[in-house]
């Protein structure tokens, strides 16, 4: 495996929970495209989850999550025997490789990612803590661990790339070529997906998500409530489509593209409601999401074997990443024999 694929693939979720539609425009799609052509690796970033939320309650819930986000991989179309998939926590040497990183990434430029800022206020925390402003070292290390070519990720994800390269050009710079500089594979068409509620991001804790596992009920409940274009009143305002999340997920999700054509042209003229548009758009989400619930129900009903899929995914893993920590601290000079001739100097 892997030697004759272009490279590597790292990425990861953070088990948070169920995975949603902007989850899948963002990054799940691309795994998905990716995976015969890359060695595909998956984490679990339980680590990163402990930067907002450290308590012993929100861990152990936390662990409740871990496989409802492996399944939803498998259940978005990634097939289990093309990754390596594992618990970021059971591959501490990650956690080693922070520490080394963390002295490349100054506390100014971490200041500076702007998902700091944004975590900070979407969660009310006013004085981060430095394992929070460490975040996107912390992803570096999971990156370059295993020496990851390209990360698929959403676009709220780039800046954190960024911290990656730069951490990875220093490190080469400073103490030898060890590792590569990874590159982000972000979609370039589509922004990261609006919520239902015409907010910039969909998010679960902004409860304004569609789940890949909602039930269809539930998926047409939430199309119905949609935020549209709030100056149209009535069916006959010609209304705008630029922008309006009911045409972001008809542009997306609906594959008929002239009937969207169709829909857009109407809209503009104030020739069709929102109404229509919406219940055309459910079916349509509909469609999309049943292949995937329903690799989801046969998914949930084998715990055992998606748990073995970890297991044979950390069995991989750790040796490679064993590998690069030691190539990292040789490189730094942190060689084990310094720490043998550092003994005989004091005994
Ligand atoms: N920070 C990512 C997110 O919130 C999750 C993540 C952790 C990740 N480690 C990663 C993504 C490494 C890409 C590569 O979605």
């Amino acid at each position: 495996m892997g030697e004759t694929k272009k490279g590597r693939i790292l990425t990861g979720d953070r088990p948070t929970g169920k995975l949603h539609l902007g989850h899948y425009v963002g990054t799940l799609q691309n795994r998905v495209r990716f995976q015969h052509e890359y060695d595909l690796f998956l984490l679990v970033a339980d680590y990163h989850t402990l930067t907002t939320h450290p308590e012993k309650e929100d861990v152990l819930l936390s662990r409740q999550h871990v496989l409802d986000v492996v399944i939803d991989n498998y259940a978005a179309g990634v097939e289990p025997d093309k990754v390596t998939h594992y618990l970021q926590s059971d591959v501490p040497e990650t956690a080693e490789l922070t520490l080394l990183f963390s002295m490349l990434a100054t506390v100014p430029r971490l200041q500076r990612v702007p998902t700091l800022k944004e975590t900070m206020q979407n969660l009310h925390i006013t004085e981060p803590s430095s394992g929070l402003l460490n975040y996107p070292v912390l992803q570096a290390a999971d990156i370059l661990i295993v020496k990851g070519d390209l990360v698929p990720v959403g676009k709220d994800q780039a800046s954190h790339i960024e911290v990656t390269r730069e951490i990875a050009r220093r490190f080469n710079n400073r103490f030898g070529e060890v590792f590569p500089e990874a590159e982000a594979f972000i979609p370039g068409d589509a922004p990261t997906l609006v919520g239902i509620d015409g907010q910039a991001k969909m998010s679960k804790s902004l409860g304004n998500a569609i789940m890949l596992s909602d039930d269809a009920k539930t998926v047409r409940e939430k199309v119905m409530q949609m935020y549209t274009d709030p100056n149209r009143i009535h069916k006959t305002d010609p209304g705008t489509v630029e922008g309006n999340p009911l045409f972001i997920y008809h542009d997306l999700f609906n594959p008929d593209v002239e009937q969207v054509a169709e829909f857009k042209d109407r809209y503009r003229k104030g020739q069709i409601g929102d109404v229509e548009c919406k219940k055309v758009l459910a079916e349509k989400l509909n469609a999309f999401l049943d292949p995937i619930r329903q690799r989801r129900c046969e998914l949930e009903a084998r715990p055992d074997d998606v748990i073995d899929i970890l297991r044979q995914g950390v069995r991989r893993a750790r040796p490679i990443a064993q590998q690069t920590l030691a190539q990292a601290r040789e490189a730094m000079g942190l060689t084990s024999h310094v720490h043998a001739s550092l003994i005989d100097l004091y005994s």
